[in-house]
This record gives structure tokens, C-alpha cells and sequence, in this order.
């Protein structure tokens, strides 16, 4: 690990909005009084009715976690009308398109009609406060004012990133009874067309068969190609929108009136429903994008991630929407037309924020810096990165390529369930580390424990809790608040447990070091290794599989499957592609096996338990230290596996 210090520079200093000093008071005043502090920064929404209670939360018991519960506002309303009194002619949202020359610029004023006309479209089909709405969007405005429209009128809207299949769309739809979906004829990434209204007929149809019909489809034509049409059931946005209103009244929301649903995978079972609420997530999520950011007012923000994450959601929409922000938002992939598209995009529109993903970085860096140097890039100010720990080198190459010197590298750490980032430096006041995410936000108490759960002080590598709520915190998973308790809060009593192996030096500087639970963070997607193993052993030809992950130079953990066949099977080249054609498939592209080994027999103790962590070291090609195999059933089976694996040097 890098201990290289990069300080705070006098120009990122100069205009920030929190230097050092008051970090550290602000800090102190968070988590010494965070009635008081939150108190006062709640009130940076929007409130029909204020609230009296700020904080009211409990990690023990049935867990319990309320903010600003007697307080009335609405996210829509925030994020728009607000604005418009001052501000509706500024650009709210600018999209860039697939095809870098087709581009749209959408003002405040803009935005308001197209959300109540949504929003009024929502109500003419009977969409009730509380009711479930699924959007599955590529990055279009459309899918933005879907999200907004829902908010505006209570809806609860559960988003299906466009990537996941047909399969995992239905098991969305089904788990939240959701009969309502948004969606759009075809999306276009990279130049090819992606059949997101087939998927969906194809999804309705899954979910019919587990007794969740859903009623009306609304369909936004993107590129007009041909599709399914189901008459009665699908609705053409287009021609929807123009038999109703212009304006819509935003519903009077509770603090803790449910917002969205987003799905994300754990270590055990099926995706969770994570659920957000209104009052607290958008405080939360509006004021960590002004202050991680140092968001003045007239930027040009973007963040590359795809509304059908949270960071999407926070990081797209919510939080720059509530800041009054000038959101971009891309419909592409960083490599097409080429490899050069992000720093052409930031030219083009001249953007002074920029946040993208550690995988992102590590493929482009490998492109060469010819598509870096082509670009001027000097509206840049400052870059982000999300989703999984930053090798030291990608960070260098986007500090001193991308950001040529002058731009400090934001390295948020934050999780679905956070709703907003948790760990991360503060550019002005922050000295930065290359590969840590530094120091925590305003609220945040973080605590390392060992695995019998002792408290670890000082310099320490542990498992990372937070002891306290925080107003973006999750509130429960929907329909399951038993799950919800027992996945966070009890192998900590009493502390929410993030799932994530952590370090804290010398300087109370965190690193993240990664999952420590059977999840796998793939080119920073979330996926569970149980997810990838009911959907290889669904195949009818396998018998039993194992997933583990393993260093990828480009996605950070690739996936390896551990796949014992059916009896009188053997594995084949032909099977391995079917296998990942079917995992493609049940799942969706993300989830497609980079590694598939053919095991006669799996590693396990006598009582049947698979030893994963024997399955991690071969994977690794690290057999030399597969620590104690005594235990096993059968320890035959290991030479086996070692003679046959997949990454051999
Ligand atoms: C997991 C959460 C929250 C936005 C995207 C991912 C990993 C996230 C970092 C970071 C190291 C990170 C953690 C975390 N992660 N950001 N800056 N450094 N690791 O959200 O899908 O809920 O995944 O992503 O392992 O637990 P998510």
C-alpha cells in the first residue's frame, strides 16, 4: 500500500467549502450532538411541515430507525419546483447521447412538465401513494423523470438496472408486487441495441406464473424499433403525456414515507429489497454531494454510473437535483466511439466534477494516454471514484493523466444501504492517500472489530462497523425486516456491519480492503456467489457449483465457478460456453463467468460444508498455503482440483 501525501492544495482550498478547522468541528458537533447537528442541516430541503424530532434510532431490539419523523416534505418538489422561482431556465440535466453528436439540454422548467405529466400519467392508470413501480431504463431523461414522477406522487419506484435479464427483472417485479413498469422500446449502448420491452414481456410472463400480474406497461420510444405490444396492457409514453396536464401537485410526504426499493445482492438468498425513505435520504444524499464535491452552484457535474445503481440514484438525480445542479447524464460506455469518449464528453460540456468507478480508470488507463492527452480537459476540478477499493497506480494515472495535477482524487466509500457516502476525503479539507478513502463524513462512526467482535483501537485491520445511524441509512429490506436485522445487525451486536474487511493506520486514515462476506465486487457490481450458483446448478446438466472470486487485473474480482456435472457428464469447451451463455441468461451480462473448472468433487467438511476458503486459494493459483485440509471429507479431491485449475501462472 502507498503511504504517499497528497495535501490539500492552496487553490482547491481557496474556494472550498470546508477546510481542515471546520471539518473538524463540524465532525466533533456531528457525532457529539447529532440532534443538534442534524437539526440544522436538515433544514437545507424544502419542508411543508417542519419536523421536531431529528433523531430517533435504535441498533438493538427490532432496530428501529426513524429522522425528522414528524416532518412533512416531498423529493420531487425539492429537486424541482423549488428551483424554479430563480433558477428554471438553468440546465438541470444535460444527456450525451449513445452517438457522440446527438445530445439534449433540459432545463428546470423543462423538467417540471415532463415529471407532473409523468406523474399525472401515473395517476390516469391508478397509481396509488405506497403502490410499486418498476423501472427498467437505459440512460435516458425519461428515466429520470420516472424516478422524480413517482416521488412527486408517493409512488415507490424499485429500479432494474437495463443490464439484468429477463429472469431478474421477474424476481424484482414478483418480490415487491409491483404492477406497474416503466420501461423503453430498445436502449443503445456502444452503437447496439439492447431489447429492453422484449425483456419485459418476457419478465411479465415469469412473473404471471408466481401470481404478480402486471397491468400497465409504459413504454418510452427510444429508437422505434420493433417490439412486442400487448393492447390494453402497454402504454406509448409519447401519446400518454399529451392527454394530460402540465402540472401535477406534489403529494405531502412523511419523513419516512417510503422513497425507492433497490435490489442488491447479499451473501446468502435472493437480491435484497433495500428501502430508502424521504426525509433523511435526501438530506443526506443533497448535502454529502455539496460538500464531497465542493458543489458551488453553476458546475457542470457528472457522475458516469447508471441510474440502475445507487449511485444513480444519490449521484445522478437526488442529490445534485436538490442541490440545483447541472447533472450529466451519458447513455454510452467509455469505449465507444473509443477509448477517448469521457475526456471528448468532459470537452464537449465542459465539466469541472467528474465521478467514475475504479474499473473504469484501470481499462482506460490501459488504452494509453493518447486518448487522455488528445483531450484539454481543463474545466476539470475535481475527480471521484465509487465502487470498490483504488489500486495506488489507477489513482495515480487519473491524479496526474486525467486530473493533470490539479484535481484531488475524491475516494468515497458508501454502500446501497448507506444511501450516501460514508467514508471519503473532503477536498478541502483533506489530505489525500492514494488507495484510501481517508476519513469519515460528518455523522459517521466507524469502529474496527475483530471477528469475535472485540473492539479494535489505533492502528488496526479489522471488520468495519458504523455504531451509530446516520439520516441515508436503509430502513429495513422490504417485506422482510427480520432480514434486515439479522444481515446487519447481529454478527455485531448492536452495530451495523458493512460486509467490508477494513484498515485503520496511524493517521486514522481507513482502507478498505473488500468484502469479507460471499459477495463479489465485479467491475464494481455487487453480486452474491450464492446468486451464481443457484443459477449454474438451475442448468440441468450440473450438478453442484461453487463461486468464488479471484484478482482481475481490469474488473478487480473476476468470477470463478467450482461446477461438478451431473453423473456420466465431462466437462467440454462447448459446456463451459453454455454455462456462461445460461448464468448470462439467469442473471445478466455482469454475472458471466470469467473461469469455469469441471470438479469430480468440491472440497468439504464432514458435516458438508464447503471449505471456501480452500476454493479462494486455488483460484488465486496459491496452493502453497491451503492451510489445514485434514478436516476434509475426502482430501483427495484437492489434488485434483489444483491439477486442474484455470489460472495456472
Ligand atoms: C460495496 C458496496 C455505493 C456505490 C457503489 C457500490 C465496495 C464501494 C468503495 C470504495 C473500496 C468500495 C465495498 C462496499 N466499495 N465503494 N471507495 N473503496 N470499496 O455500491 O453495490 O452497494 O457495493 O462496494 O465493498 O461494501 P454497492
Amino acid at each position: 500500500m502507498s503511504e504517499k501525501i497528497y495535501p490539500v492544495t492552496k487553490p482547491v482550498k481557496a474556494r472550498a467549502l470546508i477546510d481542515k478547522d471546520k471539518y473538524l468541528k463540524w465532525y466533533e458537533e456531528s457525532v457529539e450532538d447529532p440532534d443538534k447537528f442534524w437539526g440544522k442541516h436538515g433544514k437545507r430541503i424544502d419542508w411543508f411541515k417542519p419536523y421536531t424530532k431529528v433523531k430517533n434510532t435504535s441498533f438493538n431490539g427490532k432496530v428501529s430507525i426513524k429522522w425528522f419523523e414528524d416532518g412533512q416534505t416531498n423529493v420531487s418538489y425539492n429537486c424541482i419546483d423549488r428551483h424554479l422561482k430563480t433558477n428554471g431556465d438553468q440546465v438541470a440535466i444535460i444527456w450525451e447521447g449513445d452517438n457522440p453528436y446527438i445530445d439534449k439540454k433540459i432545463t428546470y422548467n423543462e423538467l417540471y412538465e415532463h415529471v407532473c405529466r409523468m406523474a399525472n400519467v401515473l395517476k390516469k392508470h391508478g397509481v396509488k401513494k405506497g403502490d410499486r413501480v418498476t423501472i427498467y431504463m437505459p440512460m435516458i431523461p425519461e428515466a429520470a423523470y420516472a424516478m422524480l414522477a413517482c416521488a412527486r406522487i408517493g409512488a415507490v419506484h424499485s429500479i432494474v438496472f437495463g443490464g439484468f435479464s429477463p429472469e431478474a427483472l421477474a424476481g424484482r417485479i414478483v418480490d415487491c408486487e409491483s404492477t406497474f413498469v416503466i420501461t423503453c422500446d430498445e436502449g443503445v449502448r456502444g452503437g447496439k441495441p439492447v431489447p429492453l420491452k422484449d425483456n419485459t414481456d418476457t419478465a411479465i410472463h415469469i412473473a404471471a406464473r408466481q401470481h404478480v400480474i402486471v397491468e400497465k406497461v409504459l413504454v418510452v420510444r427510444r429508437t422505434g424499433g420493433k417490439t412486442g405490444w400487448a393492447p390494453g396492457r402497454d402504454l406509448w409514453h409519447h401519446q400518454e403525456i399529451a392527454t394530460v396536464k402540465a402540472e401535477c401537485p406534489p403529494v405531502k410526504m412523511k419523513a419516512e414515507d417510503p422513497l425507492f426499493i433497490l435490489y442488491t445482492s447479499g451473501s446468502t438468498g435472493k437480491p435484497k429489497g433495500v428501502l430508502h425513505t424521504t426525509g433523511g435520504y435526501l438530506v443526506y444524499a443533497a448535502m454529502t454531494h455539496e460538500y464531497v464535491f465542493d458543489y458551488h452552484h453553476g458546475d457542470i457535474y457528472w457522475c458516469t454510473a447508471d441510474v440502475g445503481w445507487v449511485t444513480g440514484h444519490s449521484y445522478i438525480v437526488y442529490g445534485p437535483l436538490a442541490n440545483c445542479a447541472t447533472t450529466l447524464m451519458f447513455e454510452g460506455v467509455p469505449n465507444f466511439p473509443d477509448q477517448g469518449r469521457f475526456w471528448e464528453v468532459i470537452d464537449k460540456h465542459k465539466v469541472n466534477i467528474f465521478y467514475t468507478a475504479p474499473t473504469a480508470i484501470r481499462s482506460l488507463m490501459g488504452a494509453g494516454d493518447d486518448f487522455v492527452t488528445r483531450s484539454s480537459r481543463s474545466s476539470l476540478r475535481l475527480l471521484g471514484t465509487v465502487g470498490e477499493p483504488i489500486n495506488p497506480e489507477a489513482w495515480e494515472w487519473y491524479y496526474n493523466v486525467v486530473g493533470d495535477k490539479r484535481c484531488p482524487v475524491i475516494d468515497t466509500w458508501w454502500q446501497t444501504e448507506t444511501g450516501g457516502h460514508m467514508i471519503t476525503p473532503l477536498p478541502g479539507a483533506t489530505d489525500l492517500k492514494p488507495g484510501s478513502a481517508t476519513t469519515p463524513f460528518f455523522g459517521i462512526k466507524p469502529q474496527l472489530v475483530d471477528n469475535e467482535g472485540k473492539v479494535l483501537e489505533g492502528p488496526a485491520d479489522g471488520n468495519l462497523c458504523i455504531t451509530d445511524s446516520w439520516p441515508g441509512q436503509m430502513r429495513t429490506v422490504y417485506g422482510d425486516h427480520e432480514r434486515f436485522i439479522q444481515t446487519y445487525f447481529s454478527t455485531y451486536k448492536g452495530k451495523y456491519f458493512t460486509g467490508d474487511g477494513c484498515r485503520r493506520d496511524a493517521d486514522g486514515y481507513y482502507w478498505i480492503t473488500g468484502r469479507v462476506d460471499d459477495v463479489l465486487n465485479v467491475s464494481g457490481h455487487r453480486l452474491g456467489t450464492a446468486e451464481v450458483e443457484s443459477a449454474l446448478v438451475s442448468h440441468n446438466l450440473v450438478s453442484e457449483a461453487a463461486v468464488v472470486g479471484y484478482p482481475h487485473a481490469i474488473k478487480g474480482q473476476g468470477i470463478y465457478c467450482y461446477v461438478t456435472l451431473m453423473a456420466g457428464h465431462d466437462g467440454s469447451d462447448t459446456l463451459r460456453q453454455e454455462l456462461v451463455k445460461h448464468v448470462r441468461a439467469e442473471i445478466g451480462p455482469i454475472a458471466a463467468p470469467d473461469k469455469i473448472q469441471f470438479a469430480p468433487g468440491l472440497p468439504k467438511t464432514r458435516s458438508g460444508k464447503i471449505m471456501r476458503r480452500i476454493l479462494r486459494k486455488i483460484a488465486e493459483d496459491d496452493f502453497g498455503a491451503l492451510g489445514d485440509t485434514s478436516t476434509l471429507a475426502d482430501p483427495a479431491v484437492v489434488d485434483d482440483l489444483i491439477a486442474n485449475r484455470q489460472n495456472k501462472a
